[in-house]
């Protein structure tokens, strides 16, 4: 059945970037500006999903207001004749057939994706957390769908991370398959430190899940940090062989993470960099600005 959702969970706390998400969830901090869900949503369509799930907290107006109409501020756009910012604020309007789905408590990404369940039914789909940018000139999601096709299994995105960074991601025991790019994942394990990882393979952001992982999850107790985990849903499957059990694409492509403080601002400058508007003049800047502090 070919893929045609998109979910995307919204709904965490975000207290690492407090107290910028007191009133706003951290997913519509700019990344130089466009709010960092605009990037994540475009990534989904781009791929060919065009129906999009978020899985929303509290505070979440202003992510269905970012992708809903705004009325008053297309006409002053239109009265002043400004084509290009009209353009920009239409954009995100048309991006995708949003639909919301609200996680009362946020008790892990695996219990907000457990949420999707009803808007998913028995069909296989994405899941793109909003952390995690990858650069629309590389391709993975698209190559993960591809090998949810031919594989006929969950689909987790592996990078290799430092020694030093296995206590912040999932990691997965793994096992060569034919195709260069590809594993087969043997097990997972959420957040071990450097002497227990099985490997320095951590699962990022960007999933092709099975239906099955939804009765998986309704059975996967609270774990790491007392949240549901996906991982731990995932660990079961790649275990059980259930849904065809769980494959690896090796990314190898340009991440920028925002989940955390000092990520974020390495992202927009790594952002901004590419950027014909901004770029050379920011690069100039900031050799400047290198040399003399
Ligand atoms: P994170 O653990 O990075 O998000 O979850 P967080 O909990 O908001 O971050 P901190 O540690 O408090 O700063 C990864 C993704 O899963 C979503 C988050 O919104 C984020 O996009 N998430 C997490 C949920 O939707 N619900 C949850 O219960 C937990």
């Amino acid at each position: 059945m070919p893929i045609s959702k998109a979910v995307i969970p919204a709904a965490g706390l975000g207290t690492r970037f407090l107290p910028a998400t007191k009133a706003m969830p951290k997913e519509m901090l700019p990344v130089v500006d466009k709010p960092a869900i605009q990037y994540v949503v475009e990534e989904a369509v781009n791929a060919g999903l065009h129906d999009v799930l978020m899985v929303t907290g509290r505070n979440k107006n202003a992510l269905e207001n970012h992708f809903d109409r705004a009325t008053e501020l297309e006409a002053v756009l239109t009265r002043k004749g400004d084509q290009r910012r009209l353009e920009e604020v239409v954009r995100s309007t048309n991006l995708a057939t949003m639909h919301y789905v609200r996680q009362r408590d946020p008790l892990g990404l695996g219990h907000a994706v457990l949420r999707a369940h009803m808007h998913v039914g028995q069909e296989p789909f994405a899941v793109l957390l909003g952390d995690d940018l990858i650069d629309e000139r590389d391709v993975l999601l698209e190559r993960m769908i591809a090998v949810h096709d031919s594989h006929a299994a969950n689909v987790v995105a592996l990078m290799e991370v430092e020694p030093s960074q296995t206590h912040l991601y999932g990691i997965a025991t793994v096992e060569a398959t034919e195709e260069s790019d590809v594993v087969r994942v043997t097990g997972l394990v959420e957040k071990p430190r450097p002497e227990d990882a099985p490997s320095n393979l951590a699962v990022i952001g960007r999933y092709v899940l099975q239906p099955e992982v939804f009765s998986v999850l309704e059975d996967t107790p609270a774990g790491s940090g007392g949240e549901i985990q996906l991982t731990d849903a995932l660990n079961s499957m790649a275990g059980s062989g259930l849904g065809g059990g769980v494959a690896g694409v090796v990314f190898t492509g340009r991440r920028y993470d925002t989940g955390d403080r000092l990520d974020y601002l390495k992202a927009i400058v790594q952002v901004a960099a590419t950027r014909d508007d901004l770029g050379p003049e920011m690069m100039a800047w900031l050799k400047d600005f290198v040399a003399t502090a």
